[in-house]
């Protein structure tokens, strides 16, 4: 039988700390099945999965690369659960939010769920009378019980249509990561500015859950392309 993964909300961490030692002494090849597994299981693409840290060239925002590192470490930064990458299209935010989360499954042994979730792509799936909707059960979507996992990254918040009904959901996944502090990395390449355009809960929330990196740099498409 598949081995029971923690709901890492629920876990009081004393628990997880004693399961994490106890699991760590198990041959590695049982850790190293979990991990897979785990990555797997995040919606991450093959290609998303080979991405690493130290492949990365840090040079054009050394800044932003230590403040992701010491969260992949630690699962949190400056006490807050959560980071909000905030830069230009192309400047390495969701390559940046990856290899933090594959660090992080190597590091926690697989022992929890991880989400990685294009934020528009998710919202759409939950539309009703979207052409298939049925088709995915309330209990498979990839938005339900969301803040069980170890680690969410929230994948483009500028690419999200705003309307009302979009309003709601995106307050709905907002809040309740924000209530179980579920690691959460979002990322986007919407101003700073245009942020304080949504609803001022929503803002108040993002900004109490994360640390804001904003980040600068080359867009690594265009430097490629000259290269
Ligand atoms: N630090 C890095 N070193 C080398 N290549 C990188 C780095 N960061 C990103 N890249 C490459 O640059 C491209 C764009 O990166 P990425 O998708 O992470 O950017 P983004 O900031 O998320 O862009 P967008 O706002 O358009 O979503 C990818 O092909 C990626 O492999
Ligand atoms: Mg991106």
């Amino acid at each position: 039988m598949a081995e029971q993964r923690l709901i890492y909300r629920d876990t009081p961490k004393e628990v997880l700390e004693a399961l994490r030692h106890k699991r760590a002494q198990q041959p590695a090849k049982v850790i190293r099945a979990r991990i897979d597994r785990t990555l797997r299981e995040s919606g991450l693409s093959d290609r998303q999965l080979s991405i690493r840290f130290e492949s990365l060239d840090d040079s054009e925002d050394p800044k932003a690369h230590r403040i992701c590192r010491a969260f992949a470490e630690e699962g949190s930064f400056q006490g807050k659960y959560g980071l909000l990458l905030a830069g230009p299209p192309g400047c390495g935010k969701t390559t940046l939010a990856i290899s933090i989360m594959i660090e992080r499954v190597h590091r926690l042994g697989g022992l929890n769920t991880v989400q990685f979730l294009s934020l528009a792509e998710a919202i759409e799936q939950l539309r009703p009378n979207r052409p298939g909707h049925n088709d995915i059960s309330i209990t498979e979507h990839p938005l339900t019980d969301i803040s069980a996992n170890g680690l969410v990254i929230l994948d483009d918040l500028g690419m999200v249509k705003r309307s009302e009904w979009v309003d709601t959901q995106l307050y709905r996944i907002i809040d309740e990561l924000y209530r179980a502090d579920t690691p959460t990395v979002i990322t986007t390449n919407v101003a700073l500015k245009e942020l304080g355009d949504l609803q001022p809960a929503l803002t108040s929330r993002f900004f109490a859950m994360t640390t804001l990196v904003e980040m600068g740099g080359q867009d690594f498409r265009l430097k490629r392309g000259n290269a």
